[in-house]
């Protein structure tokens, strides 16, 4: 691995994205989309890890791992799990969190198109391809640092690359949130031009995501719609924000010992 964090391909861009999850870093956890307050949302997380990642203690690489979301729960489930991330405010985060909870995190400050050897039994990512500038090349070194390991993108359907009625619902939600008060998603929106740097920038989709991945040295993925996320998610809303509906939550997986 070498200790290169930004990429070579758009240095500036990755500096100010940088800078941008630096300072998201210390309110990032105060918004429930980001860190579930429910155990029931937590258990169904923990059900699905547990069923598209092959068994702890497998070696997992999370990448873009923020707070740590997905290195805690893996960690919690016996998983042995490396925490990568270009913000080291994020993984101060991060490893006060595991330090609270007892648990061992090893973490990695990068670009996610830069990991570690491995080779690792499983490489996750939630949230994180949307904000990359060649998530295809992202795929491609995630697949070299897992050869024969399992790819698990945890995603949801948001932005303008959504389908118009879920656009609505999403604006509807925003606009509950923001009557009830409730802490931003983040400190400051993306710059709008940041996003002609980023071909996922304005919104992932089922669609889009298994094109990409299909491009890749993974080859083609499998699809999962997570609704026991969505369900137990759901449950945990305002009835003001429920008639709105949750963003559907979904998987998508590829290579390793194919269990689903
Ligand atoms: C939306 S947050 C998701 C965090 C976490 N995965 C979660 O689910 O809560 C995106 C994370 O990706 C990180 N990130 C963004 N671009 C990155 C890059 N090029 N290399 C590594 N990490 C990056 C950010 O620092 C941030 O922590």
């Amino acid at each position: 691995m070498t200790s290169s964090t930004g990429s070579d391909r758009a240095p500036s861009l990755q500096a100010a994205l940088r800078s941008y999850w630096n300072a998201d870093a210390a309110t990032y956890d105060q918004a429930v989309t980001h860190i579930p307050r429910s155990a029931a949302v937590n258990a169904a997380w923990a059900a699905a890890l547990l069923r598209l990642l092959p068994p702890p203690p497998a070696t997992v690489l999370d990448v873009g791992a923020g707070t740590g979301f997905l290195s805690v729960h893996l960690a919690q489930l016996g998983y042995q799990v490396t925490a990568l991330d270009s913000a080291p405010a994020m993984l101060e985060q991060l490893t006060a969190k595991a330090s609270r909870a007892g648990l061992a995190i090893k973490t990695v400050c990068a670009d996610a198109a830069d990991p570690p050897d491995g080779p690792f039994h499983a490489v996750v990512q939630r949230h994180l391809i949307w904000t990359l500038p060649d998530p295809g090349r992202a795929l491609n070194t995630w697949h070299q640092a897992a050869p024969d390991g399992r790819l698990v993108l945890f995603e949801s359907v948001w932005g303008s690359a959504a389908d118009p009625a879920e656009r609505f619902r999403s604006y509807g939600r925003r606009l509950v949130r923001r009557l009830h008060r409730d802490a931003h998603e983040h400190h400051a929106e993306y710059d709008p031009q940041w996003h002609a740097g980023l071909p996922l920038g304005t919104g992932t989709t089922p669609e889009a995501l298994t094109s990409l991945l299909a491009a890749s040295t993974w080859g083609p993925g499998r699809l999962h719609r997570l609704r026991d996320i969505e369900w137990t998610t759901l449950t945990t809303l305002p009835p003001s924000e429920r008639i709105f509906g949750v963003a559907p939550r979904f998987a998508l997986t590829a290579g390793g010992p194919a269990r689903h």
